[in-house]
């Protein structure tokens, strides 16, 4: 599911009853920042109702709530940045796939995860997928809530409550309450980030995974303890960034530059006609082509191929001594002198797996020293 902008991309928003009664399992804590991501935040009202609630049901409390969100679909996106700056905190949500983002360290108070199922293009089940892409974005200690199917978390061969019980402790697991359960048959999941993540080969499948018939119903007002659970103010603000960069991202941006019109007319110009080289080509260019490597590749001639490759090389040689005398004509000193001389190889393979070799250097070139060569006392 990673292209960006298709309109339905499995936007299924997390209902508003539910959303209340996630809302009654935590609590602000005294002061701080909190900050919230939710990884496929669509129009980004899940947690902007999350934290309207809270914050309406503060007790004393002076805790900020800001929300953050990633969302695929720009349409969605621009909404939830609308919706994220009006309430009091703030909020960003980046236009993004998830597979393409990274963030920031230390990660968020709490992690909000209702994936998609792409149901559209049959790409199958996301959950595990997405799961592994986002498990890094709480801070240690901070909170993931997890909306899924509960026959993908009960289902050991989904890999899914694994990696979960790998990375978080869970708080509780609840099946929807009827009617939403008949209808989309999912559970909410809420654990804790681990201080470190269990090593993998000691993660059985979990218990709490197990029986979901046995979980119990997510109810409407606080089950009593040990909720309300505290929320962990963050130790920094959150950064999100692209680690990748979609076609769609890039139209975006070109569309909205400066530079679109040029770039549009250097795409629509006509190719430019292949004019007559200035002087006639001779044998000494082809030499030069051959060398410089633009000639490397296959080439045919007389319905025989050959593979060639040229190269340049360049090797600086004394070439000469000269002595300087003094006004009594005695040798004062030599004076050495340095050429440096290029010589050009072509390496020719031919079908028959045959090589050969051809050079235009010419050995012990003791030509007598020229202007241009250097001379070295
Ligand atoms: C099930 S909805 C959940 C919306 C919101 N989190 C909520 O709970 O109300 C999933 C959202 O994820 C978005 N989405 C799907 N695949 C995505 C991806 N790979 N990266 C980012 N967002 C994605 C969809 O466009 C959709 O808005």
């Amino acid at each position: 599911m990673r292209e960006i902008g298709r309109v339905a991309q499995g936007h299924f928003p997390t209902q508003p009853r539910i959303v209340r009664s996630i809302s009654k399992l935590f609590k602000l804590p005294p002061g701080g920042l909190v900050t919230m991501l939710d990884a496929g935040c669509g129009t980004g009202q899940t947690i902007h109702a999350l934290r309207k609630q809270w914050l309406a049901a503060r007790h004393g409390t002076t805790a900020a709530v800001r929300l953050y969100g990633i969302e695929s679909d720009r349409g969605r996106c621009a909404e939830a940045n609308r919706t994220f700056a009006q309430g009091p905190g703030g909020g960003r949500a980046l236009w993004a796939a998830i597979e393409d983002c990274a963030v920031s360290e230390p990660g968020a108070s709490m992690l909000f995860f209702n994936p998609p199922y792409d149901r559209i293009r049959g790409a199958g089940r996301q959950e595990h997928l997405l799961f592994q892409r986002v498990k890094g974005w709480c801070a240690r200690g901070g909170h993931l809530v997890m909306i899924v199917p509960d026959c993908i978390l009960a289902d050991a061969a989904s890999n899914l409550a694994v990696s979960v019980e790998r990375n978080y402790e869970a708080l509780g697991v609840f099946r929807y309450p009827e009617p939403e359960y008949k209808q989309f048959r999912q559970c909410v999941l809420v654990a804790q980030c681990r201080e470190r993540a269990q090593a993998r080969e000691r993660v059985p499948f979990p218990a709490w995974a197990k029986h979901p018939s046995e979980w119990p119903v997510l109810p409407d007002e606080c089950p009593g303890k040990p909720w309300p659970v505290r929320l962990v103010p963050a130790a920094a603000d959150l950064r999100l960034r692209r680690t990748a960069l979609s076609a769609e991202v890039m139209l975006d941006t070109l569309t909205c530059s400066p530079l679109r019109s040029a770039m549009l007319r250097e795409v629509l110009a006509e190719a430019p006609a292949v004019e007559r080289p200035l002087l006639p080509l001779k044998e000494g260019h082809l030499a030069l082509a051959l060398a410089g490597g633009l000639c490397d590749g296959v080439i045919e001639k007389d319905g025989e191929r050959f593979l060639v490759k040229g190269t340049l090389d360049r090797q600086t040689k004394r070439v000469a001594q000269r002595p300087k005398y003094t006004a009594t004509g005695e040798v004062s000193h030599v004076v050495d002198v340095w050429r440096t001389i290029y010589s050009m190889k072509v390496r020719c393979l031919r079908d028959s797996g045959e090589i050969e070799d051809y050079s235009s250097h010419i050995e012990d070139e003791a030509a007598p020293p020229t202007d241009g060569e250097d001379e070295v006392a």
